[in-house]
């Protein structure tokens, strides 16, 4: 009987966890080790309706009690403000068009398109220094989406080190000292909003430029709004791509006749990123979500003022949507699959991390025809917290 998704339990095998749960307990209620309750949404049917009910709410600092249960993420409430910043991703209707529109206006298609060039130089810049025996995540699936957002938003060089160490602190706040999770936030908010007064003065050709101009010309967004856009754009733009890279490699490396397969046909790699996004996700849960009024989802009845996460792990698995749904196959007809989430907070960044995910995959076929473990399965761990579903580490040799 499945007691609780903060475990070990979970983190070894959070597939067969939520199949247990979508068999027999599909709308699940649980506590996080700080004693918060919370609900898990596990069918993919339920989980599309959840994310498109307005009667659930991502703007906590509307709601002071959920504002208390920032112990969940193991801060406190008096840290709540500088955590949970003012941006697209926690705010309702009609804030949210609001927010997300000043950045769509300036992260179109065809920016991304034409920083394809520089994904692949960075991308082939950082296999150039690898040895025999490398870690693919630290020595390439971590640096390369940092190094692409920096670029993209006009971050100096020099300064993506600690832009790495500010996103993974941050990220990481359900597991590490409240304190530091919220000095790393505010000092890495506090360089960003630097940053937007130097592009004010002097515009580069960067989104963070362009979003500063958007700004001015709109007046449609405050200091501090602009600035936690930066901070989102950064973090969401860095966390989750790498582990589509190293979920998407272990995958493959798992599954010796998929690998072969792509091998044999690269035309294959977009329906295999998508394939990897469906098969094994970055983002295991959603962000929460708190219900405004009593409602019921999937048959239970969920009272009101409660926290709910949606799973799109478990609903990327669910066989009522996805034929022989545990199974791997990188020819299967893409779409459908709810990686990125579903409804208004849909990724705003998928494009691009479309486009990462087909770049470093097609470098690491070219480059590595041997690829393979360095270590064996099981001595590889997966990272705690149940947003993110990744590796801490993926230890592999080139031949
Ligand atoms: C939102 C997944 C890459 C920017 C989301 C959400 C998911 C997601 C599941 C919705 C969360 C929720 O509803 O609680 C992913 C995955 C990625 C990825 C799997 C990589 C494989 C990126 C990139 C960027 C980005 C590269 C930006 C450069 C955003 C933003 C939102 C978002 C701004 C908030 C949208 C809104 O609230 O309207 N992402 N993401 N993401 N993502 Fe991504």
């Amino acid at each position: 009987m499945i007691e609780t998704l903060f475990d070990e339990d979970y983190l070894r095998d959070p597939h067969s966890v939520f199949a247990g749960l979508r068999e027999g307990r599909p709308v699940f209620r649980t506590a996080t080790p700080q004693g918060v309750r919370v609900w898990v949404v596990s069918r993919y049917e339920d989980v599309k309706a959840a994310c498109t009910d307005p009667r659930l709410s991502k703007d906590f600092t509307n709601n002071p009690d959920m504002i208390k249960s920032n112990e969940l993420e193991g801060g406190d409430s008096s840290g709540y403000e500088a955590v949970v910043p003012h941006n697209m991703l926690f705010v309702d209707p009609p804030d949210h068009a609001r927010l997300r529109r000043l950045v769509g206006k300036v992260f179109t298609a065809g920016r991304v398109q034409a920083l394809r060039p520089r994904v692949e130089q960075i991308s082939a810049g950082l296999l150039d220094k690898l040895g025999p025996e490398f870690d693919l995540l630290h020595d390439y699936a971590v640096p390369l989406p940092a190094m692409v957002i920096g670029e993209l938003l006009g971050i100096p060089e020099e300064d993506w080190p600690q832009l790495i160490k500010w996103s993974n602190t941050t990220i990481e706040g359900a597991v590490l000292d409240p304190e530091v999770v919220v000095r790393a936030a505010t000092e890495f908010t506090t360089y960003l909003a630097e940053l937007c007064e130097a592009r004010r003065a002097a515009p580069a050709d960067d989104l963070l430029s362009a979003m500063v101009q958007a700004q001015d010309e709109e007046g449609a967004l405050s200091g501090r709004e602009l600035v936690d856009t930066a901070f989102l754009l950064t973090v969401a733009g860095h966390e989750t791509t790498v582990h589509l890279i190293c979920n998407g490699a272990l995958a493959l490396l798992r599954h010796p006749d998929q690998l072969a397969k792509l091998r044999a046909d690269p035309g294959l790699l977009p329906a295999a990123v998508e394939e990897f996004l469906r098969y094994d996700g970055p983002v295991s849960t959603s962000t929460l979500r708190f219900t405004k009024e009593r409602v019921t989802i999937g048959g239970t009845e969920i009272p009101a003022g409660q926290l709910v996460l949606v799973s799109f792990l478990s609903a990327n698995r669910d066989a009522a949507q996805f034929a022989d749904a545990d199974r791997l196959d990188v020819t299967r007809p893409a779409g459908q699959h709810v990686a990125f989430g579903h409804g208004i907070h849909y990724c705003l960044g998928a494009p691009l991390a479309r486009t990462e995910g087909v770049v470093a995959f097609r470098h690491l076929l070219e480059r590595f025809p041997g690829l393979r473990l360095a270590v064996p399965e099981e001595r590889l761990s997966w990272r705690p917290g149940l947003l993110m579903h990744g590796l801490t580490g993926l230890p592999v040799r080139s031949s």
